[in-house]
């Protein structure tokens, strides 16, 4: 028995150092960015086919020369006859790769150490686990917050429309019984004249009516701030395009068709051109992909509704938020990637930037802009430095 288990262990220490060893002439972590940058849209480092086939194994099934030169011109490697090649690409509907001419054996290297170590990193948790997990933590959005208040507001009302009808039908009683000949000493008469005493008080009675008026202006002016807050807003679109099908189930990062979140005030919406990177091959046949044709064919835009819009005195810009201060989108928008339909999580109002810039530290790591500000703000105070101290809550910062 001792002697199984021992072998089991020295097994496993063989396979993690040859694993390592196979690894070692690649940078694994720069594989990753060059992977998750260039070829994870279509591509997955596992076995699941994305828009091209899984590349779990793929240095067992081509040599490094052959996977550099197809990385560099696949087109080249199709043209020149490679049986392989050709093969694949008719397997794969005739689906075009990208080319990387700028790729070389480093870059290849890399990105195969990347999937290798992909494949044998066990306790690595599967990409799904952290949206789904998410996912549910967040899944009562506003909508159901705003059900719950709703129905508790009923419930108010038909208590306080019940104690009405009480005193109604007390007083009722009261008039039309004699008064004055119920001088008898039971507990119920001397409980009755006293309620007929209470409701006959006028301070009860304007007290009464001065909660009903305050329940109504404050309904109202509740009603007024929600003007022009489109929380939840979530309107149908001309091509019925999914974040859920792209995002989610495929991993189409969100810079391929955002292209930019990451340089400039807009994150911009993804032109025909873009869907037609993979919809040239895939999925011609469906009457939502021909909608992307005539587009192109009639050379007009698809016309996307817009969700999001800040009125035009505000300044909002997603380079500064996504690239330098290393926000997550899915802050700001919610589990993007779990919708059909886009719809819009956060209210967008002035409350909710600033909230967020007095509660968020700055990401300074790496950045040495930041360094000269990080060694002042701890003379003064042993708090992270927060948006807020470095002009985040300035008008003029957020307004024209
Ligand atoms: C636009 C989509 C797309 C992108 C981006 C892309 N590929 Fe591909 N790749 C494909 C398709 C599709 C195939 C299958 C062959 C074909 O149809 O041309 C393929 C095939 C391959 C193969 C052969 C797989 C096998 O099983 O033999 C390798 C290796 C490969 N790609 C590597 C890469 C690398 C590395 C990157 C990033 C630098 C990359 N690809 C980026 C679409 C893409
Ligand atoms: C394959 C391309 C594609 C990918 C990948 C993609 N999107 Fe989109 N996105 C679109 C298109 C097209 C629209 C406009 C239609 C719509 O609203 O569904 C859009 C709309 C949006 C909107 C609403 C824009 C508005 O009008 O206010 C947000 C927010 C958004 N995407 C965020 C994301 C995030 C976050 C990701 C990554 C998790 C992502 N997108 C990935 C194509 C894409
Ligand atoms: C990286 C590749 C890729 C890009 C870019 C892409 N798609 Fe897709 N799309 C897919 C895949 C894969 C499917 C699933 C096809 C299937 O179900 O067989 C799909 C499915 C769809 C469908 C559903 C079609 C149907 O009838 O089932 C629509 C609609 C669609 N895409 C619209 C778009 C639009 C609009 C864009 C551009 C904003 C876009 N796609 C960009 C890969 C892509
Ligand atoms: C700090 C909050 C925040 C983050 C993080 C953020 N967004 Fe936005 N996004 C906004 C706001 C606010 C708007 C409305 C901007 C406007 O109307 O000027 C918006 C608008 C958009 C739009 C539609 C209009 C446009 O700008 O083109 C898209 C698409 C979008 N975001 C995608 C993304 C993607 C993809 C990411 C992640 C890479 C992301 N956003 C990260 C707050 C954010
Ligand atoms: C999820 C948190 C978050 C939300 C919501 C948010 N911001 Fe920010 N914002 C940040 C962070 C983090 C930075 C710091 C980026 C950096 O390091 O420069 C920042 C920086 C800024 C700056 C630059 C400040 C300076 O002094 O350089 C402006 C302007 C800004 N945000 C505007 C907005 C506006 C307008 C909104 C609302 C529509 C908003 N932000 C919502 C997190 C947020
Ligand atoms: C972090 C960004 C940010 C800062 C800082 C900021 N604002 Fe705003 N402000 C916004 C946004 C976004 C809106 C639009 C959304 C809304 O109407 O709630 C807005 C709206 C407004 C409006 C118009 C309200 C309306 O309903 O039309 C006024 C007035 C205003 N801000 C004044 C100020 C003043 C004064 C300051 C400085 C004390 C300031 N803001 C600082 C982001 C900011």
């Amino acid at each position: 028995m001792r002697n199984i288990s021992r072998l089991f262990v020295i097994a496993l220490l063989a396979m993690i150092s040859l694993s390592k060893a196979i690894a070692q002439d690649g940078d694994a972590a720069s594989g990753e960015t060059l992977f998750n940058n260039n070829c994870k849209a279509c591509h997955s480092p596992k076995d699941e086919v994305v828009v091209g086939p899984g590349l779990k194994g793929i240095q067992q099934r081509r040599d490094l020369a052959w996977i550099v030169k197809w990385v560099k011109n696949p087109n080249g490697v199709i043209q020149a006859g490679d049986e392989y090649a050709v093969a694949l690409y008719n397997k794969f509907n005739k689906a075009q790769m990208t080319a990387f001419p700028a790729f070389g054996d480093k870059e290849v290297k890399d990105i195969l150490a990347y999937i290798e170590k992909a494949n044998t990193a066990v306790a690595a948790a599967p990409a799904g686990a952290t949206n789904t997990a998410q996912a549910a933590s967040g899944g009562s959005g506003p909508s159901d917050l705003f059900t719950y208040i709703l129905v508790a507001l009923l419930l108010v009302m038909l208590l306080v429309l019940g104690v009405l009808l009480a005193i109604v039908s007390i007083l009722s009683k009261a008039v039309s019984g004699d008064v004055s000949s119920s001088e008898g000493t039971s507990m119920g008469d001397k409980l009755r004249n006293g309620l007929v005493a209470f409701s006959k008080n006028s301070a009860v009675r304007s007290a009464t009516v001065w909660f009903f008026i305050l329940m109504v202006t404050k309904a109202t002016i509740d009603g007024m701030y929600g003007i022009g807050v489109q929380q939840g807003y979530a309107p149908k679109q001309p091509i019925a395009f999914s974040h859920k099908l792209h995002a989610g189930q495929y991993k189409v990062d969100c810079n391929y068709c955002h292209t930019g979140v990451n340089r400039g005030k807009s994150a911009t919406i993804p032109s025909a051109n873009i869907c037609m990177n993979c919809h040239g091959v895939i999925k011609k046949e469906s009457p939502e992909i021909q909608k992307i044709y005539t587009a192109i064919e009639k050379n007009q835009p698809i016309e996307w509704v817009r969700i999001h819009n800040l009125p035009d005195l505000a300044y909002f810009n997603h380079a500064q938020h996504v690239n330098v201060g290393g926000v997550q989108c899915q802050q700001c928008h919610g589990e993007i990637q779990t919708m059909e339909v886009v719809e819009q999580r956060s209210s967008l109002t002035m409350g909710w930037c600033i909230d967020c810039h007095r509660k968020t530290d700055v990401n300074t790591k790496g950045n040495a802009y930041y360094d000269k500000l990080t060694a002042l703000h701890a003379k003064k105070s042993k708090e992270p430095l927060k948006v807020a101290d470095i002009g985040g809550l300035e008008c003029s910062k957020c307004h024209y």
